[in-house]
């Protein structure tokens, strides 16, 4: 039989409470079949940086890096907390993880699932998958700052857009789109951010000649906001930089009904490194030891995990266990283990 060997770092808030639901729906799912999941917890965060004054040791790093994929929950403390001021559990942590291993399309699909209440009040079928460059743009640390605290200061943060980094994300998402409805728009600020703005739209260009079944489309990321609100159903794939995925992916959950539905993928496409599986979401620090976060960000990540390693009828199950669950709930609230259960119960019924 299949052993996978999975890293599982449940991370700080909420992460350790919507991980193990996640890792009790893997067991459930991969019970009677033939492959089995070998975990080793990862205990990283802030909590570990507070207690011993590591984020990330190259140990750890190594350790990780051994593994077939990862599962994360969410890292990071209180914004504000002064103890970590010095630390940046989310640079030195979760961006140091997506950087080594090389995490350069960052997956993050949305659907509005049946039944559920979306804040939009006729968001139609909505379905679309934002492919997130994960390695570049703003994120690289790139910048510096001079006089600091003083009058004159100025800080910069400069944008890294490489041929290489810009094209295989461009590629993976025409890949991605040719297995989906044929669509894929381009957002960016090309308007404002030319030299990037060119490069992103000319390796389009370029790359859509060789796709002639994909309808390729552009929006400037201000306006993309407005029509994810006022016409969701038109995405099909999205791809985009690093900062305009991040931002346009929280909006993405908030309208499938919440933040606590969006799963995420950052792939290593070429699988030289262990890819990773984690909610779009943070430590919700305000809601944090209360189990009432949801995890279903945290169990789609599963699904998207088993569909990465092959895993193709297992990743149905849990997406069909989770959407029958969506359907039925009404409003009424559970708690986080309660979520994780009624999920597991009905695995195997669709
Ligand atoms: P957040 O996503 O943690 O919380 C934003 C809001 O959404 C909060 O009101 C929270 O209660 C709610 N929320 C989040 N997940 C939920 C869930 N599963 N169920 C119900 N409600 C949920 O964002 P934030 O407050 O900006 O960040 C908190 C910390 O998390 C920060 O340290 C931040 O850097 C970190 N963070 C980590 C990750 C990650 O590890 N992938 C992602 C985002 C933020
Ligand atoms: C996310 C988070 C991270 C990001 C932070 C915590 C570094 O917001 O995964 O969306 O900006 O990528
Ligand atoms: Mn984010």
């Amino acid at each position: 039989s299949r052993q996978v060997k999975l890293a599982v770092i449940p991370g700080d808030g909420i992460g350790p409470e919507v991980i193990a639901e996640a890792v009790k729906v893997l067991s459930a799912v991969t019970r009677e079949s033939d492959v089995s999941f070998d975990t080793t917890e990862f205990s990283l965060g802030a909590t570990r940086y507070l207690e011993t004054g590591d984020v990330l040791t190259d140990d750890d790093l190594d350790a990780i890096r051994s593994h077939d994929a990862i599962l994360l929950g969410a890292v990071g403390g209180t914004p504000g907390d002064p103890r970590l001021a010095s630390a940046n559990i989310e640079r030195g942590l979760l961006l140091k993880l997506r950087f080594s291993l090389d995490h350069y399309a960052n997956l993050r699909p949305t659907r509005v699932y049946p039944g559920v209440p979306s804040p939009l009040a006729n968001p139609g079928d909505v379905d679309f998958l934002v492919v997130r460059e994960g390695t570049e743009g703003p994120y690289v640390g790139n910048g510096g700052t001079i006089r600091q605290g003083t009058p004159q200061e100025i800080a910069s943060e400069v944008s890294v857009n490489t041929a290489y980094g810009v094209e295989r994300v461009v590629r993976f998402a025409f890949e991605k789109a040719s297995t989906r409805r044929n669509k894929l728009t381009l957002v960016h600020k090309t308007n404002v951010l030319t030299f990037s703005g060119k490069l992103w739209k000319r390796t389009m260009d370029a790359v859509a000649a060789e796709y002639p079944d994909v309808a390729v489309d552009y929006l400037h990321v201000d306006a993309a906001t407005i029509f994810l609100v006022t016409d969701p159903a038109r995405f099909d794939v999205i791809v985009t930089d690093n900062l305009f995925g991040d931002i346009l992916t929280d909006l993405a959950g908030a309208i499938s009904g919440g933040i606590g539905l969006a799963a995420s993928g950052n792939i290593n496409p070429d699988g030289t490194f262990p890819s990773m599986f984690e909610p779009v979401h943070g430590s919700a620090p305000d809601i944090a030891g209360q189990q009432v976060a949801d995890p279903t960000a945290a169990i789609l990540s599963v699904a998207l995990l088993l569909e990465h390693l092959g895993l193709a009828a297992e990743a149905a199950a849990v997406t069909a266990a989770v959407t029958a669950d969506i359907a039925a709930r009404t409003g009424e609230k559970r708690s986080t283990s309660a979520v994780g259960d009624a999920i597991v119960a009905s695995l195997g019924a669709h």
